[in-house]
């Protein structure tokens, strides 16, 4: 609750997996229905869908979702965002604050495209879907501190939310905005070598998706550092050293560093 009373009434522009994923969590939140808004491009059956699921207010109008809405999501994609800014623009007032989740976006672009609006940029992943994302953000210079709690309650609702100056978003977009997509390979990877050492995939499946949820859930709950979680279930001489020894030995490590670095540069190369 943003000014300690009540919701604002959000509007979000675009209708698609990101903003479904903070729709579902904003309602298990309980957020109101009344004040959620959605907007797409064309897609009536979406909105139509969207309604029905979530009971959430939805147009085809813009200046409707505008008109009701204090804040408003951005949630279009990338190559979307000239047409759906050039039609934001006249509607936009003094008193409406945005969100952007739109990869690669800047601040400044969003700036001069809403001059004086307060605009927060944020990097949500996929997991919000499930409210166990991770959201990183950004505040604009005409944001204030009005608009960092309003950014942790929307995407608070989905998951665990951190603020970083806005040179940290495209190191964040290669470290955990794809991390959801390494951990699947690593996941992948590791049902392959139960198959190729003979267990049935389903077998496989099962002791590796629990394996990395545990996993996961321990380093959360004990707080531990993961290199003390991982040197006590590995004693000198064991099963547990001879497979780490072979992700060292084949350069996991290093080959990690350089998924993050080479996916950070790619989100600066495709920054506007
Ligand atoms: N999915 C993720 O994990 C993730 C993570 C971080 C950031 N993001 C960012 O989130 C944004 C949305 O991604 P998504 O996966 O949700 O995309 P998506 O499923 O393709 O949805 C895009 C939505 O934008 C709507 N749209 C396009 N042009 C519009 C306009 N002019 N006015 C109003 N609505 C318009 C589309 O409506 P129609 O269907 O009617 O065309 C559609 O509802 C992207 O910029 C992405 O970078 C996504």
């Amino acid at each position: 609750m943003v000014d300690g009373k009540t919701h604002p009434t959000v509007g979000f522009v675009g209708a698609g997996n990101m903003a479904e994923a903070l729709i579902s969590g904003m309602r298990a939140a309980d957020w109101p229905p009344e004040r959620i808004w959605v907007t797409n491009r064309s897609n009536r059956t979406r909105l139509d869908w969207l309604r029905a699921r979530y009971g959430v207010q939805t147009t085809q109008d813009k200046k409707e979702l505008c008109g009701a809405s204090q804040v408003l999501v951005l949630a279009v994609k990338p190559k979307d965002v000239p047409e759906a800014t050039d039609q934001l623009r006249p509607l936009v007032r003094p008193g409406h604050r945005l969100l952007s989740v739109v990869a690669g976006l800047t601040l400044a672009s969003l700036e001069r495209a809403f001059p004086g609006t307060p605009v927060v940029r944020a990097m949500p992943n996929t997991p919000s879907a499930v409210r166990e994302g991770v959201t990183a953000y950004a505040l604009g210079r005409w944001a204030g501190q009005e608009d960092a709690r309003l950014a942790q309650e929307v995407f608070g609702s989905v998951g665990a939310v951190v603020e970083v100056p806005e040179e940290r978003i495209d190191l964040v977009t290669g470290l955990s905005g794809s991390g959801p997509a390494y951990v699947f390979f690593l996941v992948e990877s590791l049902i392959e070598a139960g198959v190729r050492s003979g267990l049935p995939p389903e077998v496989a499946r099962d002791l590796v998706v629990q394996t990395v949820f545990g996993a996961a859930r321990m380093l959360r709950e004990t707080g531990e550092d993961p290199a003390e979680l991982r040197r006590r279930v590995t004693s000198p001489g064991g099963t547990t050293m001879a497979g780490v020894g072979a992700l060292e030995e084949r350069g996991v490590r290093g080959a990690f560093l350089e998924a993050v670095q080479r996916a950070a540069r790619r989100a600066r190369e495709l920054a506007s």
